[in-house]
């Protein structure tokens, strides 16, 4: 049987230094690659005999491996955590380690290693986690972008630590941008969402693990993503703009823009890629508004929005022109 590790880290610290190659039991069997289920018996299924002293005893002075300890995942009294009682502590993760402790870890032999060097399958590497957390990451994980893409959990999540910077604000761009620096650079220009500033993160719109929407947005339309904040833009309205309750994107970018209020252009000519030039007047015209002329009226600094204030709907009795 296991024991609780807490009190057994120091041991194998010290085991670790005074004598590297005293390991603990050895276990016996091969193990199969998906046995992950705690078992009375571990040795027979491939685990070290001693759990976690077992592996601390060659890896228990590199601060890097003794992090896990003060990671979310060590919860000795929680019996649903690697190291809670009965839980099968490295190898929950790790997998079956005792074809390599019996190789003296001279190569990591049928464990799971994790992280961009990994020769461990994906597959294999996520299904270590979705042991524990299929609930969490949900059903839709499997057709993910991501999964489909043999993204693993480990891309994003770092585990042998106290902080995991995916899951914080303020740093979660930093580990999209491993993969996605293309897209986090849309937010240094001059008008973006508050995602830099860190009171934002790619996460109040995307679901990393997958959703029904496209792009994995968090809900399963454009519009409902961006109006879950945005409530004033929801409409109904009595007069609608038809493009708003369309896709908010016929004008808007969503990460960033040199245009204010992350237009995609700038009016008039926003306006001008669906109402013709010609008929109303929204093109300088006459005298005035040739070049050294005066400022057409329809044109002045906002341009149509100066009169067509109320772009996303009127409510009001007479606000068919979106003007009121
Ligand atoms: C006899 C000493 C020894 C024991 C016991 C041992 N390891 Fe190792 N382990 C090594 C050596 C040596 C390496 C290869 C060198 C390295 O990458 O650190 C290694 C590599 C690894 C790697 C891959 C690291 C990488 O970045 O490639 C993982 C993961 C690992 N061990 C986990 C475990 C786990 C879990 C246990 C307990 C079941 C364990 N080890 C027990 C010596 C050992
Ligand atoms: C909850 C899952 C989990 C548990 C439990 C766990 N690890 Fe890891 N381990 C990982 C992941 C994921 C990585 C990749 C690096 C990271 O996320 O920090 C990793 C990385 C490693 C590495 C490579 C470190 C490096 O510098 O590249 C070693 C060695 C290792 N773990 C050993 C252990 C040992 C020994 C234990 C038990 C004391 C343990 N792990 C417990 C998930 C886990
Ligand atoms: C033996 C079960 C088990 C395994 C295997 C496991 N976890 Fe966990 N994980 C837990 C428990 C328990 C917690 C503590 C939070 C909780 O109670 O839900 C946790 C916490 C987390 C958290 C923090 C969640 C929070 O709310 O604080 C992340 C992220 C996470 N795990 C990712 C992973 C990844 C990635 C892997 C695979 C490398 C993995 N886990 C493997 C059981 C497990
Ligand atoms: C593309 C990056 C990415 C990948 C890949 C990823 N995650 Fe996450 N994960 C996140 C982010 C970001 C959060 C925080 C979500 C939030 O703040 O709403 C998170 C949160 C979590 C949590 C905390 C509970 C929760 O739902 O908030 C767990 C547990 C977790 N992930 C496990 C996993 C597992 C297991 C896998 C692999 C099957 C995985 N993640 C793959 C980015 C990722
Ligand atoms: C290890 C690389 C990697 C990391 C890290 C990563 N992604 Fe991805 N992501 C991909 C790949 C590969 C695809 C699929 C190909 C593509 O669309 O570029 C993808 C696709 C996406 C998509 C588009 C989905 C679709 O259906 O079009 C979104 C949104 C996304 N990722 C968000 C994120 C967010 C948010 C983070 C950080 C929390 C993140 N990604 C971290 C690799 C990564
Ligand atoms: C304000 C909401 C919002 C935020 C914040 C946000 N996105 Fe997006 N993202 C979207 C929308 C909307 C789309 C486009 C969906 C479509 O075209 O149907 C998108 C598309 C994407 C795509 C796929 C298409 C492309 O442009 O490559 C990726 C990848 C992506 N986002 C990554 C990220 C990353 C990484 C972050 C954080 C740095 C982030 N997003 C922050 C709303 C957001
Ligand atoms: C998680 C909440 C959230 C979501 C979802 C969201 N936004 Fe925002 N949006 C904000 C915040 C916060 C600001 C910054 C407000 C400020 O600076 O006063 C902002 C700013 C804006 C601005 C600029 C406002 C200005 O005065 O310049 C526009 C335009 C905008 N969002 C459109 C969208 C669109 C389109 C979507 C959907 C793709 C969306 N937002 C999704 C929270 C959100
Ligand atoms: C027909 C083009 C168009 C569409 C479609 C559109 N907007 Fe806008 N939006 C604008 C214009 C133009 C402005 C700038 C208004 C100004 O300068 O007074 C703006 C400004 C904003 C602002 C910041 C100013 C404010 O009033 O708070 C937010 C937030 C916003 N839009 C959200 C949305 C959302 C959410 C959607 C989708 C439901 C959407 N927009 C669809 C044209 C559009
Ligand atoms: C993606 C295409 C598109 C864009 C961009 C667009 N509109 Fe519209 N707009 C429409 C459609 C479609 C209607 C509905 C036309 C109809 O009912 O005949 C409409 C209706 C209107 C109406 C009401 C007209 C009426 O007779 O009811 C006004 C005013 C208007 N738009 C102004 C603007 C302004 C100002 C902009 C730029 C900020 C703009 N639109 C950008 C497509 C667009
Ligand atoms: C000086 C104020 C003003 C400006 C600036 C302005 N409009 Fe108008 N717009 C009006 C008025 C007034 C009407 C007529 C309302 C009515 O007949 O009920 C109108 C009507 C419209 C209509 C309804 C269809 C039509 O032709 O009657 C559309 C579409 C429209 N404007 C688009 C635009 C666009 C696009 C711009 C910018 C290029 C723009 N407007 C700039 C005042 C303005």
């Amino acid at each position: 049987m296991r024991t609780v590790w807490a009190p057994r880290v120091v041991l194998g610290i010290v085991l670790g230094m005074v004598c590297a190659a005293r390991v603990p039991v050895i276990a016996a069997a091969q193990a199969g690659p998906s046995s992950a289920a705690p078992t009375d018996s571990p040795t027979a299924l491939g685990y070290s005999a001693k759990g976690a002293d077992t592996c601390l005893a060659c890896h228990g002075m590199d601060s890097k491996v003794t992090a896990i300890f003060r990671s979310p995942h060590a919860q000795p009294g929680n019996p649903r955590s690697p190291f809670g009682h009965g839980g099968l502590q490295c190898e929950a993760c790790h997998g079956p380690g005792g074809a390599h402790v019996k190789a003296m870890g001279m190569k990591p032999a049928g464990i799971v290693v994790f992280g961009d060097h990994s020769v461990t399958p994906v597959s294999r590497q996520n299904a270590m986690c979705l042991s524990c957390h299929r609930g969490a990451v949900g059903h839709v994980w499997p057709v993910s972008a991501h999964a489909q893409n043999d993204v693993s959990c480990a891309d994003c999540h770092h585990l042998h630590g106290t902080n995991d910077p995916v899951r914080a604000q303020a740093t979660q761009a930093t580990v999209c941008a491993k993969c996605h620096a293309g897209v986090v650079a849309q937010f240094r220009k001059p008008y973006h969402h508050p995602v830099p500033d860190g009171t934002m993160s790619c996460s109040s719109c995307h679901d990393p693990h997958g959703s029904f929407g496209p792009a994995m947005l968090v809900k399963e339309t454009v519009n409902e993503t961006c109006t879950s904040c945005h409530a004033r833009m929801r409409g109904p309205f009595l007069w609608e703009h038809q493009p708003v309750s369309d896709n908010c994107l016929d004008c808007h970018a969503p990460h960033g823009s040199v245009v204010p209020a992350l237009l995609t252009e700038q009016p008039p000519i926003l306006c001008q890629q669906c109402h013709e030039a010609a008929g109303h007047p929204s093109v300088p015209y006459g005298p005035q508004g040739l070049p050294g002329g005066m400022p057409n009226p329809y044109l002045l600094l906002g341009g149509c929005v100066n009169c067509h204030s109320r772009i996303h709907g009127s409510n009001s009795p007479s606000g068919q022109a979106l003007m009121r």
